[in-house]
């Protein structure tokens, strides 16, 4: 069975072809970055306008490189929620319509759902059940997940996601958008700038939201004002005091999302975490899990690099797995749904 998948749900337009029986056959992807870029976040109705203009090209090119025809499709999934909602009605939109002229069925995919599966696209997939970290713009959760469709939340964020602290606190150090990868870069320069890679000379001390609350919640957004009340007393901000203030902020969020990912494993009794998220990107991050789950002889896995942010792969996936599970639609009929809660998600 062969599954286009079609994601819209924010500022990547992404595409991709997925094979139940052999696998990812072809993705592309647009990032909008840098037309956001120069007004400092996403603008919905520029991230609308540009999915629209997008979206045919890049189903061409899947199936150009995937050596297939719109007849060799069997299924269309895409995200319905949750996500911008114009952003959204693009790729629904055009997921049903094309359902539609094929004669062949849609599959609505929760946006969270095809970044905890995402890492099983990989080669030596993690097995169920594991412990999964979810760390975007939008959310930060600890999951126990038994199956697909089978999520039990652990735990959550009381206020700010982790991605979106990362985008602020880089906001705050004057950074461009999107804030996480830059702001990750600033901090690589502060070690740089010490001549030595593990730290830098100057350590800031921050402080570790939640860290002993004995629950697996998070809590970033007084990270956020600590780095701002750090950042007021050493005005004029000069760029290595910048770059010592990145780390210092990288290092508390990555030590409070790796310690509570070693407690969920452990209260849970499972031996395996998967990451999954753009904040799964982060080099610090990946270290720290990997050095902790190696201690306690656990198993960690993550999508490829590409695959943590937006994309069309872990939509055309998703929509694999629900497929195979006979949950699709039939009747063309669509709504998209921009607030939309994991937990209300149904098994296949
Ligand atoms: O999963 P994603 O592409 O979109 C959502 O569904 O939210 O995640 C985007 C988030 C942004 O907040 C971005 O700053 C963050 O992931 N991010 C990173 C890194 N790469 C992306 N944060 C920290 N380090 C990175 N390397
Ligand atoms: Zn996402």
């Amino acid at each position: 069975m062969l599954i286009l998948g079609v994601e819209s749900s924010c500022d990547e337009t992404g595409l991709a072809l997925y094979d139940t029986e052999q696998g990812l056959l072809s993705h592309a992807l647009h990032s909008q970055v840098a037309m956001h870029a120069e007004y400092g976040g996403v603008v919905p109705e520029l991230a609308s306008r540009d999915h629209i203009r997008r979206v045919l090209p890049l189903t061409e090119r899947v199936l150009l490189d995937a050596e297939k025809t719109l007849q060799d499709i069997d299924a269309i999934a895409y995200t319905q929620g949750p996500g911008l909602s114009g952003a959204l009605l693009v790729g629904t939109s055009f997921a049903a319509s094309l359902a539609f002229s094929l004669g062949i069925p849609t599959i609505q995919v929760h946006h969270l759902e095809g970044h905890l599966l995402a890492p099983l696209l990989e080669d030596n997939p993690p097995a169920f059940p594991f412990v999964a970290l979810l760390v975007s713009g939008g959310h930060s959760q600890l999951m126990r997940v038994d199956g697909v469709g089978e999520y039990q939340l652990l735990g959550d964020t009381l206020d700010d996601a982790a991605g979106e602290a990362f985008d602020k606190t880089a906001k705050l150090l004057g950074l461009g958008y999107p804030g996480g990868p830059a702001l990750a870069k600033l901090a690589e320069q502060s070690a740089a700038n010490s001549g030595r890679s593990s730290s830098p000379d100057r350590l800031f001390k921050l402080p570790r939201p939640l860290l002993n609350s004995g629950d697996l919640n998070f809590s970033f957004s007084g990270l956020k004002t600590a780095v701002l009340s750090l950042a007021n007393k050493h005005q004029p901000l000069d760029e290595a005091t910048k770059a010592d203030i990145a780390w210092e902020f990288q290092e508390a969020i990555t030590e409070v999302l790796s310690i509570k990912c070693m407690t969920a494993l452990r209260q849970t009794g499972l031996d395996s975490l998967v990451v999954s998220g753009g904040v799964g990107a982060n080099t610090k991050l990946r270290e720290k899990l990997n050095a902790a789950t190696k201690a306690k002889l656990c198993k960690v896995s993550y999508p490829r690099l590409e695959f943590c942010t937006d994309n069309g792969a872990m939509i055309a996936f998703a929509g694999a797995m629900r497929f195979k599970a006979k949950q699709v639609e039939n009747d063309y009929g669509f709504s998209v749904r921009p607030r939309w809660d994991l937990a209300d998600l149904q098994q296949p």
